[in-house]
């Protein structure tokens, strides 16, 4: 084992005052909530995390692609004092303030297409699927949003609608709204119609205009399609890259385009947006995650003559845009810039996926690595020819990093997925790969050997 510079465990985790804490949050805490395992957070600074018991951990969770400048980046927390001596909240609702003119025109430079846009907030990524949805049926008159299995665009009764990742986040809900239609997402490695890129030829596209578009969507009738440009929570998916280009048939019948981009915009895959990989201009964009460090803050960006549809009092959110918020995304984009953290994720996103395709040429049970930028994962198999999913591979790996001071967690069933701050450095972000291999290694001896 090598020696450790920044993780550093002590033998019984929770310790006594993690454990405390996991007790009393079992008692109060609504048990909607599913972790992954016991980390009680006492402080962190840029990816080292510290617990109540004195432990320490690398971090390549950031909050689940929260912490995009890592935590408490002091020129954030610099801008959260001063906003929050100035005023805390004053509601956009009703009054104006000058720094969310500012954050406006900063989204709308660095958001692409060469046309006019305007922005709305909220306050979580649902908020802004929420206001995605309402605008495009608002704009189009259209009743239909398309989505894909696989897709995760939040919780709340409308991006629940469009959400389809795993049937425990709809259990009891019903009825959703009905008029949503969820077809495959193009997951080239298990690959629905098992063909083989690149010689299927985007069948998947063939698929979905046959046996949709031909057979039951009335395309005049869809409002827009909403995609995840990779998918996030349903597994850590690039898709071939031609995927969405294809795809844009849709739009010459007056469908809208709506990339959700809460966990692959603000930097994450080494371009602002993770749509900009795939050549395709969105006419709406939902923002939220790594906007503003940590802040609660969400942000729909629209063409200006879809969002010049909705009339004053249509829809709006008491905290959205919050003050003190805005003034930390100001931050997190000018920290982004300044300390050229986009190239810091390109280039420590290859040194992950160089290190992790070593691992899948050393170890039977990690199936596929894929990624961009510092949004990767590593599926994990239980052998690579049945690619049977080592679900219980995988959470055993994220145990014996936790173990070993590495915060990790999956994606979809059995995904390893690694984000972490945009501005990891180079000897942090090996001395966790570091023990992702070990843990890879020692479960790939248990699961090989049984
Ligand atoms: C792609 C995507 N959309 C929407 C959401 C929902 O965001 P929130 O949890 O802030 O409501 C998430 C959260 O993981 C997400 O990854």
């Amino acid at each position: 084992m090598k020696a450790r510079k920044f993780a550093k465990v002590g033998s019984k985790l929770p310790g006594p005052n993690a454990a405390r804490v996991v007790k009393k949050t079992a008692e109060y805490v609504s048990p909607s909530i599913s972790r992954f395992y016991p980390l009680v957070v006492e402080s962190a600074r840029g990816s080292v995390v510290k617990d109540v018991d004195g432990n320490q951990f690398i971090d390549f969770a950031a909050g689940i692609a929260v912490l995009s400048t890592g935590s408490a980046h002091p020129k954030v927390v610099e801008a959260i004092e001063r906003q929050s001596r100035k005023f805390i909240h004053f509601s956009y609702t009703d009054f104006y303030y000058e720094n969310l003119v500012e954050l406006s025109e900063r989204l709308v430079s660095l958001i692409p297409g060469e046309f006019s846009k305007m922005v709305y907030y909220g306050n979580s990524g649902a908020e802004a699927i929420e206001a995605a949805m309402k605008l495009s049926r608002n704009y189009t008159r259209r009743p239909i949003f398309l989505a894909h299995s696989g897709a995760f665009h939040g919780r709340t009764m409308g991006a629940l609608s469009l959400t389809a990742s795993k049937p425990i986040q709809r259990e009891g809900a019903s009825p959703l709204i009905p008029e949503t239609v969820h077809f495959p997402y193009p997951y080239c490695y298990r690959c629905p119609w098992k063909q083989t890129f690149p010689e299927c030829d985007y069948y998947c596209v063939d698929y979905f205009k046959e046996q949709y578009i031909e057979k039951f969507v009335p395309i005049h009738e869809v409002a827009a399609y909403f995609f995840e440009p990779l998918q996030g929570e349903g597994g850590y998916i690039v898709p071939p890259p031609e995927y969405l280009r294809k795809m844009e048939f849709l739009r010459k019948e007056g469908i809208l385009f709506v990339s959700d981009e809460i966990q692959t915009g603000v930097g994450r895959t080494g371009k602002f947006l993770g749509v900009e990989h795939f050549g395709v201009t969105p006419d709406l964009v939902t923002l939220a995650k790594g906007i503003a460090s940590g802040l609660p803050l969400s942000a729909m960006v629209a063409k200006s003559e879809l969002m010049e549809s909705w009339k004053p009092g249509q829809h709006a959110s008491t905290f959205g845009a919050n003050p003190v918020a805005v003034e930390a995304a100001l931050a997190t984009l000018e920290v982004i810039r300044s300390e050229r953290l986009m190239e810091n994720a390109r280039r420590l996103g290859n040194v992950a996926m160089k290190r992790l395709n070593e691992m899948k040429e050393k170890y039977e049970i990690v199936g596929d690595v894929r990624g961009l930028g510092l949004f990767v994962g590593a599926e994990i198999v239980k052998d690579k020819k049945s690619k049977a999913r080592g679900e219980q591979e995988a959470r055993q790996i994220i145990e014996y990093c936790f173990k070993h001071g590495l915060l990790l967690i999956t994606a979809g069933r059995n995904t390893l997925r690694i984000i972490p701050p945009l501005n990891i450095t180079e000897d942090e972000l090996n001395e966790g790969l570091d023990i992702v291999e070990e843990g890879v290694a020692a479960i790939n001896s248990l699961s090989t050997k049984g």
